[in-house]
């Protein structure tokens, strides 16, 4: 039985009015780009103004690695967050890039789903710690993009947070087998939908890791076009040194170098997922 398939009966409730855009990266395939587009989709987000929160959901911790927070900086984490000891503000820190911010993740997180065994509730812990970020007091200062890294599964964290999203962004990699397992996460994002968060759209799928001079790059691409139509961005990220690079010095790829054709991709990104949240709200 999936981590789904338990929790599907528990209860719902909608959401707060005024809360931020809240979008997961997410795809159980391993190592296709999720942690550096939630990276640099964030820096770009708040490149142009946007007020952006990275959630790092994996334990690995490579998106909080990435943007330069060192693991004794992460005494509050994520995980504190999801076991119910700490308010997500208290695990949010800085970082180097001004309006963008994470809540760090730590290893204890992989023990999270046996500690909260059958715990009512448990699909919603994100959702709850999230509706409690923004205060309103001083809206200056509220979030408009919640960024959420997840691990490689569809396990109880992933499902935490496409329980709290209003959208799933998909990176697929450019490669052979980027259609496979594609199925089963359309699948658990359309039972989440059915039993957890009826608002869980998909916002889009991008293509990482692309290399024009590579047939297969190419071949991929059409196939995932044909397959998902307009759901696939225009904007592919393509395959890049610089963004492999960046998270060694704890940089956005941005930062690192920013006129380098993988930080030009982002922006381009960033400009796309706006676009398409407009489209989004006047339908
Ligand atoms: N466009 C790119 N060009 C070159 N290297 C890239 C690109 N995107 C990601 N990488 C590299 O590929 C590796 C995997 O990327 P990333 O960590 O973002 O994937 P992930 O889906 O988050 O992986 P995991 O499933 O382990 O969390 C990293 O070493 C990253 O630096
Ligand atoms: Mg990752």
């Amino acid at each position: 039985m999936t981590v789904m398939d338990e929790i599907s009966q528990e209860d719902r409730a909608p959401q707060a009015p005024g809360h931020p855009r809240i979008l997961s990266l997410a795809n159980q395939k391993g190592g296709v780009g999720k942690t550096t587009t939630a990276i640099n989709l964030g820096t770009a987000l708040a490149a142009i103004g946007e007020r952006v929160l990275v959630v790092d959901l994996d334990p690995q911790g490579n998106a909080s690695t990435g943007l330069g927070i060192d693991r004794r900086n992460r005494s509050c984490s994520t995980y504190d967050v999801l076991i119910g000891e700490a308010p997500l503000r208290d695990a949010v820190v800085a970082t180097a890039v001004p309006r963008l911010h994470i809540a760090a993740s730590t290893m204890d997180l992989s023990g999270l789903e046996l500690e909260l065994g059958t715990t009512p509730g448990r699909a919603f812990r994100l959702r709850d710690a999230i509706a409690g970020l923004n205060n309103n007091v001083s809206p200056d200062n509220d979030y408009t993009y919640v960024l959420i890294d997840c691990p490689p599964s569809l396990n109880l964290l992933t499902v935490n947070a496409m329980a709290a999203s209003d959208a799933i962004l998909v990176p697929l990699q450019c490669e052979f087998f980027a259609l496979e397992g594609l199925s089963q996460l359309l699948q658990t994002v359309e039972q989440v939908r059915s039993t957890l968060n009826p608002s869980l759209s998909i916002h889009g799928i991008v293509l990482t890791m692309f290399d024009s001079r590579n047939n297969l790059s190419n071949q991929v691409v059409a196939d995932v076009r044909q397959f998902m139509g307009a759901k696939v961005y225009n904007t592919m990220i393509p395959r890049n040194v610089r963004i492999s690079e960046a998270p060694s010095y704890g940089k956005p790829v941005l930062v690192y170098d920013l006129k380098c054709v993988g930080s030009e991709a982002y922006l381009k990104l960033a400009t796309e997922v706006i676009q398409r949240e407009r489209e989004l709200r006047t339908h």
